[in-house]
């Protein structure tokens, strides 16, 4: 693949494909946690004299989060001491117009790439070259860095689309975030434990297939949906009241899966022996084995227990390779960020090799000031995607565009 050092961007124009789709709370930004990412590479190209046409998205249409980009341009202006100024437009006459007038070391970035009808759907490369936004953007641009790592799960326009049609290059937070993957990956080390949490049980359920089968974890923790998941398939009740919630979010359809991937790794999957329950607005904690079960009939589980912790912790320790994403519980709420800040704070004070992913992690690691964690990935559905063992729309693009180019560029 192509590598930013590679190349002279003295009065080029680069469109610079990042992510910086960020959670938002009552219409604002909440976290910088992906913009701080990608100031390496903006850096880069300023210094080098490049013209920067920065793309994101932001959420996705109708959703709360999807805005404008122009509280974008602010904050990467603050973070890069530059005017970074907002198009207000993605391809049209007025964004071209604008692309040609730059000047090397200016910097603007696009409106929310999504607010195009073409890149809300995920289309092979061939496809993706056929639409406006490539065709029209090719005309003012002369390379294609690609930074998106939390994207790279997409195969949408800006993403793959001008692969062969300009040389696409790495940008450093891809280069960063595919290294430690791998290393945590292919580690020949043992025992390498994987910490599986959060909401996308769908998609951890195919990590620790995958990992299982491959013979690339020892052992599975689970926490959060995933568990809750687990345990049913497991076989223990989790009451009628988290049943029931379990049903209405579509999670009780996975439940056969977890039982397929059970009957042949039982042992090595790991479910809390207790939880934490939101009884009227307190932290109350319920042993799966204990008469105070009866609780999970009327109170939501929000977090793993303190008996779980202990167990997990212990299992960390001992660890050299340590994979996670997502968190164990509803950190949010400070009594049922226990688990979570626990379980992550056993991974930063390890020996292991370890690397954390998944939106909600990284603000949860910020929040609690963790440090001590070797990667801290942006990604959260392109990290689960790539340790599903599935191929990654943007990093083959990258390869192919490498395999056109490679010729006429060096
Ligand atoms: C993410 O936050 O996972 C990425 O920005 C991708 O967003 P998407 O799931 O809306 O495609």
């Amino acid at each position: 693949m192509f590598r930013l050092e590679e190349f002279n961007f003295h009065n080029k124009t680069v469109f610079l494909r990042v992510d910086l789709n960020s959670p938002m709370k009552d219409g604002k930004i909440i976290s910088d946690a992906r913009f701080r990412a990608v100031l390496p590479t903006i850096e880069f190209l300023v210094e080098n004299g490049a013209k920067v046409v920065i793309g994101t998205h932001q959420g996705k249409p109708y959703s709360d989060d999807y805005s404008t980009t122009e509280e974008h341009a602010r904050i990467l202006s603050g973070l890069l001491n530059q005017h970074v100024e907002y198009v207000e437009d993605i391809f049209g006459k007025y964004a071209r117009d604008k692309i040609r007038s730059m000047k090397p070391g200016e910097v603007i970035i696009l409106e929310n790439l999504r607010f195009s009808a073409e890149e809300v759907k995920n289309k092979p490369i061939e496809e993706c070259e056929k639409t406006f936004f490539v065709r029209k953007l090719s005309e003012v641009i002369d390379y294609v860095v690609n930074d998106a790592f939390a994207a790279a799960h997409r195969s949408q326009p800006s993403l793959v689309g001008f692969a062969r049609i300009k040389p696409m290059i790495m940008g450093f937070l891809m280069e960063k975030e595919i290294e430690a993957l791998m290393k945590a990956y292919y580690s020949k080390e043992e025992p390498k434990v994987y910490v599986l949490g959060g909401a996308k049980v769908d998609d951890s359920l195919k990590v620790a297939e995958n990992v299982l089968k491959k013979g690339r974890a020892d052992i599975i923790l689970t926490g959060g949906l995933v568990a809750n998941v687990f345990t049913l398939a497991k076989g223990f009740d989790l009451g009628k009241k988290n049943i029931e919630f379990m049903k209405k979010k579509g999670l009780l359809e996975h439940v056969k899966h977890a039982e397929k991937i059970l009957d042949e790794f039982y042992p090595y999957i790991r479910t809390p022996a207790d939880f934490a329950v939101d009884y009227e607005g307190e932290r109350v904690e319920v042993d799966l084995l204990s008469e105070r079960r009866e609780l999970l009939n009327n109170y939501q589980i929000m977090d793993i227990g303190s008996r779980t912790v202990e167990k997990y912790r212990e299992i960390i320790m001992k660890a050299k390779v340590v994979v996670a994403n997502g968190p164990m519980g509803v950190f949010e709420r400070e009594e049922f960020a226990f688990g979570t800040v626990e379980v992550f704070k056993a991974i930063a004070e390890s020996n292991a090799f370890s690397v954390l992913g998944g939106g909600h992690s990284i603000a949860s690691i910020q929040k609690y000031g963790i440090e001590g964690i070797s990667h801290v990935s942006t990604g959260g559905g392109a990290m689960l995607t790539f340790f599903a063992g599935e191929e990654l729309p943007v990093i083959k693009a990258l390869q192919i565009s490498y395999e056109k180019f490679k010729e006429v560029v060096r």
